[in-house]
């Protein structure tokens, strides 16, 4: 077996060089950090639920035109994605006042926002990832103005799409975190969706009880963190050939039993080192 070159390892994922030119390979790991990493733990399973939720979102975005770096799934913890040159910047939508936003102005969980807001913040974990205005993203030359423009554009359009894919299995997608990058086809510079959406990055609340179905649970010690993944992908029609596999790539019933922490050994067999941060 040959050894693949491992280009960065995130709090959440694993980053190796793919067997193309202009591929890497996303492993998925079951470490979960909340504010900026000062917490740290293991949800058992949400690297496998995480690569198939992400999967299908990129899937479904991809087939109403909204270009994505995801070429295929490998297997129940890895997905083949085309290498971009990720722009450092975090664009968040909120559909539903929920985490920062309700400190910052003083509005009450829950509440509707009179329309969907887009926030861009700084990818920087030094600086606690800050938020930023569209001036400094041109200012500093992070994105050029056609490039934020045609990032806002596509990010409105995933809202749109994702808010209507969720509310049909019952789900409320209160707000969201999207990373784009850039790539060279034929001469042109074009903009692509990259890294994930999956519960790590999304607030979703069933829209019958308002329960948490996403990383608020662990950031609140809720409890029944696998048990909320599952359940989103339970929703979409996913979870029964993530049951079938009979590796024990993730073992769903032992998570059933109880979030605990625990350590997870990276594919190479030694234990992650994490010391960066939050997302
Ligand atoms: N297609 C891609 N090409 C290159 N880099 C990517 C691509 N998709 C995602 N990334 C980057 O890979 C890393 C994913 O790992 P992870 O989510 O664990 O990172 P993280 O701990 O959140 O760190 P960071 O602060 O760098 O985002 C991120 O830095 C993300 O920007
Ligand atoms: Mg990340």
């Amino acid at each position: 077996m040959t050894r693949r070159r491992q280009i960065y390892e995130g709090k959440a994922k694993i980053l190796f060089e793919g067997p193309e030119p202009g591929t890497i390979i996303q492993f998925f790991k079951d470490d979960a950090t909340a504010f900026n990493a000062q917490k740290r733990g293991t949800i058992e399973g949400k690297g496998v639920l995480n690569n198939r939720i992400s999967e299908y979102l990129m899937t479904r975005l991809g087939a109403i035109g909204i270009p994505t770096h995801f070429i295929r799934r490998l297997n129940m913890r890895e997905q083949l994605v085309r290498q971009v040159e990720i722009i450092p910047i975090e664009v968040v939508v909120r559909n539903i006042a929920a985490g920062q936003i309700c400190e910052r102005l003083g509005i009450e969980e829950g509440t509707q926002l009179p329309r969907s807001i887009v926030e861009f913040y700084y990818k920087n974990d030094e600086l606690n990832d800050p938020l930023i205005a569209e001036e400094h993203i041109t200012a500093f030359g992070w994105a050029a103005p056609p490039e934020l423009d045609e990032i806002i554009s596509l990010t409105i359009r995933i809202n749109d799409y994702l808010c209507g894919l969720f509310m049909g299995v019952g789900i409320q997608l209160v707000d969201f975190k999207l990373e784009f990058g850039r790539v060279w086809d034929n001469e042109m510079l074009r903009i692509l969706l990259a890294d994930e959406i999956s519960p790590d990055n999304c607030r979703l609340w069933d829209a019958k009880t308002g329960e948490k179905m996403d990383k608020d649970r662990f950031r609140r010690d809720l409890g029944g963190l696998s048990e909320a993944y599952q359940e989103v992908a339970n929703r979409f029609g996913l979870m029964q050939e993530i049951e079938e596999v009979p590796d024990n790539v993730v073992d769903l019933k032992a998570a059933k039993s109880k979030d605990k922490k625990s350590d997870t050994t990276k594919p190479d067999g030694t234990k992650p080192d994490n010391t960066k941060d939050e997302s």
